[in-house]
């Protein structure tokens, strides 16, 4: 069984970058800078603009965050990103999800201009990456494809089975597996929480992606001998045996799945690392205009 291993990889592709940030500095170019919005005092978003801004400097880039009040209008928002979109020293905006419910995450989203939506979240890079032109793509779904490409998995001819279609994850990562590429030329089935007889159809997936959301959801009798399983989810529970008193699992029951797949991710060290990975090569490509000319 392989450990597909992601906190490696992600440091991996994070020296790549930094080394390509080095050369754009000897030669003179401008230092790749991204900005993020963080509206309110959500604990896990401060914890992940947190992560991402720190990855910033490690790799040498410039960052912006901008902290919003709970209380901000939408129109307010609305003019800070359109700031920052017409501000040439800033390559990459994200504006951090959730948003207060008096806010409407369309109109946000759709004011990022394209060339700076590093997140891939506008219509305008979901729609390029649907029709296989160059785009930006969301972090998640990114990484592992670059995990897939990384550990040389075959995905051509495979029966790929996705379990959850939300927008962030699932719902690309079925396009991208379905494209015409490497990885891609999967035979792809997206199932999510309507789908009758879930197990019979993860039983027959050669790649099986989980992003549902629910701890510990898959278990060894939904997985073929020999599967590779990609584990998206990220979960908390209780542990008085750790110093925190928690440790984190995934959607996968990863001791019994791990007896029976071929390669695996694990929780924590799998999926998420690569995240952060995936939103600083997006931003090193903003900054070098490669997917916008
Ligand atoms: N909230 C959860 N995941 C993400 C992400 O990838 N980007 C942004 N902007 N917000 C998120």
């Amino acid at each position: 069984m392989i450990l597909v291993d992601g906190k490696k990889t992600s440091q991996d592709i994070k020296n790549e970058i930094a080394a390509r940030v080095a050369e754009i500095k000897t030669e003179g170019g401008k230092t790749p800078h991204l900005a993020a919005i963080l509206v309110g005092n959500d604990g896990a978003s401060q914890t992940y603009v947190g992560a991402k801004v720190k990855a910033c400097h490690e790799i040498g880039f410039e960052s912006t965050l901008v902290r919003l009040e709970e209380t901000v209008s939408e129109e307010e928002l609305l003019k800070v990103v359109d700031d920052i979109n017409q501000n040439p020293d800033i390559d990459g905006l994200i504006v951090q999800l959730p948003l207060p419910r008096h806010i409407s995450v369309e109109k946000v989203t759709n004011k990022i201009k394209p060339e700076k939506d590093v997140d891939g979240f506008t219509p305008a890079n979901v729609g390029r990456m649907t029709l296989n032109w160059p785009a930006y793509v969301a972090a998640t779904p990114y990484g592992i494809v670059e995990l897939l490409k990384r550990y040389e998995i075959e995905t051509s001819g495979k029966h790929c089975v996705v379990i959850g279609r939300s927008h962030i994850v699932g719902s690309p990562m079925s396009i991208l597996m379905a494209r015409n590429g490497n990885p891609g030329n999967a035979t792809v089935t997206l199932t999510h929480s309507r789908t009758q007889n879930l197990k019979e159809i993860t039983k027959t997936a050669d790649i099986l992606i989980v992003a549902i959301g629910k701890p510990e959801f898959v278990t060894a009798d939904m997985v073929k001998e020999g599967a590779v399983v990609i584990d998206v989810g990220i979960h908390r529970v209780e542990d008085s045996s750790k110093k925190s008193g928690f440790r984190l699992i995934g959607d996968v029951k990863f001791d019994e799945v791990s007896q029976k797949a071929s390669a695996i991710t694990p929780v924590p060290g799998g999926v998420g690392p690569m995240t952060i990975a995936s939103l600083l090569y997006n931003t090193l490509q903003a900054a070098e205009k490669k997917i916008y000319q």
